[in-house]
């Protein structure tokens, strides 16, 4: 049986290309564009041809109107899926419907605005795609208008709507806690819906608001796969659902906590923008798309990224024992190691001896710093490093100076318990008297001494987030934007850490106002591998905090080698996390070598592609390189003892298989110690000596091999092209 569709107005297909993608919307003038492509890139000129309704004869029992998916699937008028959106106004107007769809171009073939009116329940929708031609990397952001008289209460509205394909496999996201971020879930798509949720009120440990979509083959460097992630440090939702023409729908959006939808009449909502790409390169070529497109939001000071200044960060040396005498002692140390940027973390400032006072309180301890920072700014610039401070704006310790003054400041519900977590409770920094008292303490900071970086932290989930009696979470994310953006405009030069007790604020909107991420607090090397790998995917190492911690690492209790610690740190920002002071003259040694390292490698480390792959038998491996494979530096990890009597040959497809390569050996000088790989072979001496030439086909599908080690090695390995 072939149900009657009912008429719509013509079809006009919306086409968007970049480099390796292609997205085809077919539009009518009196409903909500249909989603009929997205995907690897199609030839230019190639569109369906045919409206869609024209190639699905329909089943039984099913309405007269076919209802596809749309780019703004809506409740209540024929579509039986999730919505994008979900409102009222006072009980009425629950079902919507797209009467009115305008196209506005605003780069031809790159990006659109796609105008959709509901004329009846009298609301617009504006839904904006961006395709970027460089990265691949698809922009999406809604903005809902109230036409009408009376408030619309907006329960959900999606960020936007992505297809993906009937033979999507599984989900890839990332689930975790405070020590264990980004760890890896894969679930299998099926006919349930997948959904993940955050309402801790920032971006979240345990739930990252993104995900990867595989298709079936799909590895590390083949395979289409799809990715997309919500560019927003708040509460958020995704969901990923089969639909019964076989493929599925993906939408991401922020969680709205009940009351934060309200729009008023005349006013507007505007959505997160997610971020979004494909690629038939696998997990690496989709991992280069988001690196691409997260370099290009990056506001560095003076307009480029400067090599990655090694830091020390005083946390796991001092905690809050922080006297100015052992700091000065432990700045010595580290310039002496080749630190150039010297943080000093929690501890400093009036009355903050320990976790259960002061945070609001922004300025030096006397008893500690009687002449303020003065002296410590000046040692330590004076050793040729610049001064970096933590500070945790946000939050307010109820002991504490600021909250007996404003006890009304911290966010609160009347009759409720003032819940605390690490003590804190959270400012409404959308208030202008609150967000105003924070800059004029942050200013006066930045301004009496030359600190040229600030580690900014956030160090617990939100409770009882009212303000005034109605949910503030939505405000208080933009809210930190804009003090943020106010203070990087008053101190352009300084550089700005997201932390939230490590990993919990790593996300594309709060990377627009910070340069760097606090990946973990997790420092153990081990641990970290995973960690890192998982945040590669998205995010590119320049920006990730990588420290050299103390052994054992004192989260986990583990102990590795100061070769391996310093390896697995060395691809990233790299950092110092320990007492320098305290190294015996060996490991000092050692420390300062690796470090000499990674200032000779940092430039080839942080531009250009990273690729990860595993070998099996315990070894993992990342690659840093140019898009042209001419240089490459490949750190090979051993993370489990092997259990092979030969160590597995590592195949690297990034390589160009009609070149041939110099292969040589990269170690920190005087390298020594159990972590290295030792083999008497003579190729891996002759590696490690003058290199080795090679074939680009040969390493690229047989493999290059790898020696014999302990467990918890590194192995590093340089490619030239010849
Ligand atoms: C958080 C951070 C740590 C450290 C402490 C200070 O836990 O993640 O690195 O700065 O706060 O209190």
């Amino acid at each position: 049986m072939n149900p009657p569709n009912l008429p719509h107005a013509p079809a006009e297909f919306i086409v968007l290309h970049s480099r390796r993608s292609t997205i085809v919307l077919e539009a009518h003038a009196d409903e909500a564009p249909i989603w009929r492509y997205w995907g690897p890139r199609l030839p230019d000129g190639a569109t369906p041809r045919v409206p869609l309704r024209e190639t699905r004869p329909g089943p039984s029992f099913m309405l007269e109107v076919d209802q596809p998916l749309t780019l703004l699937p809506t409740f209540g008028v024929g579509w039986f899926g999730q919505s994008a959106l979900l409102a009222h106004r006072d009980g009425l107007d629950f079902a919507q419907a797209i009467t009115g769809c305008e196209v506005e171009w605003i780069e031809l073939a790159r990006a659109v605005r796609l105008r959709l009116t509901d004329a009846v329940a009298a609301l617009r929708i504006d839904v904006t795609l961006k395709l970027d031609e460089t990265s691949d990397v698809l922009t999406l952001q809604s903005t809902l208008t109230n036409l009408g008289t009376a408030s619309i209460d907006v329960q959900w509205l999606a960020a936007g709507t992505l297809p993906l394909p009937g033979h999507a496999e599984s989900v890839r996201s990332y689930a975790g806690q405070h020590v264990h971020e980004f760890l890896l879930q894969t679930d299998k798509l099926s006919r349930s819906l997948w959904k993940r949720e955050n309402r801790r009120g920032h971006t979240s440990h345990d739930c990252f608001p993104a995900a990867v979509v595989t298709t079936p083959g799909a590895t590390d460097d083949a395979g289409l796969v799809f990715g997309a992630h919500l560019a927003w440090s708040g509460n958020h939702a995704q969901q990923i659902e089969w639909l019964h023409d076989g493929q599925y729908q993906w939408q991401l959006g922020e969680w709205l906590a009940p009351g934060e939808g309200r729009v008023a009449p005349g006013a507007s909502l505007q959505t997160p923008e997610i971020v979004a790409s494909c690629s038939t390169a696998g997990f690496n070529g989709l991992a280069a798309n988001f690196h691409t497109e997260l370099r290009s939001r990056l506001n560095w000071p003076g307009g480029a990224m400067r090599a990655r200044p090694v830091h020390i960060n005083t946390w796991e040396a001092f905690y809050m024992d922080v006297q100015p005498a052992n700091v000065m002692t432990l700045a010595d140390a580290a310039a002496e190691v080749g630190v150039e940027r010297f943080v000093l973390d929690d501890g400093w400032f009036q009355g903050r001896h320990h976790d259960r006072a002061a945070l609001g309180d922004w300025w030096p301890d006397p008893a500690k710093f009687p002449q303020g920072l003065g002296p410590l700014v000046e040692h330590v610039t004076g050793l040729g490093m610049e001064f970096g401070l933590w500070v945790e704006p946000e939050m307010v310790n109820p002991d504490s100076e600021l909250f007996r003054a404003h006890p009304d400041w911290a966010l609160q519900l009347a009759g409720r318990p003032l819940l605390t977590s690490r003590n804190q409770l959270v400012l409404d920094i959308a208030r202008a008297e609150v967000s105003n008292y924070l800059f004029d303490k942050l200013d006066a900071l930045l301004r009496e001494q030359p600190i040229g970086y600030l580690k900014w932290d956030y160090n617990r989930d939100m409770t009882t987030a009212g303000a005034g009696g109605y949910a503030a979470y939505r405000s208080q994310v933009h809210a930190l934007y804009a003090l943020l953006a106010r203070l990087r405009a008053a101190h352009p030069a300084v550089e700005i850490e997201s932390c939230s007790g490590g990993g919990g604020r790593i996300d594309f909107e709060v990377l627009r106002h910070t340069h760097r991420v606090w990946t973990s607090d997790c420092i153990d090397a081990l641990s970290r591998v995973n960690i890192q790998r998982g945040f590669l995917q998205f995010f590119p190492p320049e920006i990730m905090g990588a420290h050299v911690g103390t052994a054992p690492a004192h989260t986990t209790g583990r102990t590795q080698s100061m070769g391996f610690r310093a390896a697995v740190a060395l691809p990233g920002h790299l950092g110092v996390e320990l007492d320098v002071r305290h190294l015996d003259d060996g490991a000092r040694g050692e420390l300062k070598a690796w470090i000499a390292l990674y200032k000779q490698w940092r430039e080839r480390l942080h531009h250009g592609l990273v690729w990860l792959g595993e070998a099996g038998d315990g070894l993992v491996w990342q690659a840093h390189g140019d898009e042209d494979a001419n240089e490459l530096l490949l750190l090979i990890y051993r993370i489990a003892p092997s259990t092979h009597r030969y160590a597995p040959s590592l195949r690297l497809p990034m390589l160009d298989t009609a070149a041939r390569y110099r292969v040589s050996t990269v170690a920190p000088a005087g390298e020594q110690g159990a972590h290295w790989f030792h083999s008497t072979s003579p190729f891996f001496t002759a590696l490690k000596t003058d290199g080795v030439e090679l074939d680009g086909a040969w390493l690229a599908h047989a493999g290059l091999p790898v020696p014999r080690a302990t467990a918890e090695a590194c192995f590093i390995v340089r490619f030239q092209r010849l």
